[in-house]
């Protein structure tokens, strides 16, 4: 019997709960509850009781930190604003840098789902993979994903011809891959030192 490993769905979107994001999320955990237990966080809940200026201490709220710590492997969710990521999970990001490196990440999967009107979401998705990677995390083979509402009018209009683009149908394969590299167990990873005293330093003088 695979082991049942715990996922953490975290959706950064701008919309939280109501939106494009969260609609992939949800048909993601759809699949993923079969084979895992599966907790998911919206930027409104994890952000929740964040003290007023807490983004700039860079202090995550406990909750958050313990779902991290309890996480066998994550997916992120995030739309695509003006060629970056949303605020919300920037702040995140933002606000995880104490945990760079640390057991809350180390070696542990992450997939990441983008969704856009358009344009940018795959610059989107390289850039916060290579993120997620600095963070500490692995990347499962084929576990990003950009769902385009461009590439959904297309696939209506001219299915033939859309074959070739992200579809919803390959969340299957990111929830797949996302699974099998959870089920391992933590390999002795190593961390390079990381600053945790002054990471917020000034550097320059005026
Ligand atoms: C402020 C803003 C900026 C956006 N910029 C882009 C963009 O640069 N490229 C794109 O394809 N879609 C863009 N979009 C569309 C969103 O990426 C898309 O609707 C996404 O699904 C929103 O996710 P959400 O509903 O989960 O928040 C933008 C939307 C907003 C509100």
């Amino acid at each position: 019997m695979p082991r049942r490993p715990r996922l953490l769905l975290l959706n950064g979107a701008l919309a939280g709960n109501g939106g494009n994001t969260a609609a992939a999320l949800a048909a993601a955990r759809r699949r993923l509850v079969r084979n895992a237990a599966v907790e998911t966080l919206t930027r409104a809940e994890a952000f929740a009781d964040t003290p007023a200026g807490g983004a700039l201490r860079g202090d995550l709220p406990p909750a958050l930190v313990e779902a991290l710590a309890r996480a066998d492997g994550f997916l992120f969710g995030t739309g695509t604003h003006w060629d970056g990521w949303s605020s919300v999970l920037q702040q995140f990001l933002e606000m995880a840098t104490p945990l760079e490196g640390t057991s809350a990440w180390l070696g542990k999967p992450a997939a990441v789902v983008v969704t856009e009107h358009s344009v940018g979401g795959k610059a989107v998705l390289s850039r916060l993979q290579g993120v997620l990677v600095t963070l500490g995390c692995g990347l499962p083979p084929m576990s990003g994903l950009v769902l385009s509402r461009a590439a959904l009018l297309a696939a209506a209009q001219d299915p033939a011809a859309a074959r070739d683009f992200w579809s919803r149908s390959d969340l299957g394969v990111v929830c797949h891959n996302l699974l099998t590299a959870a089920r391992v167990r933590a390999q002795p990873w190593k961390a390079w030192p990381v600053d945790r005293a002054d990471f917020r330093g000034r550097w320059l003088e005026a």
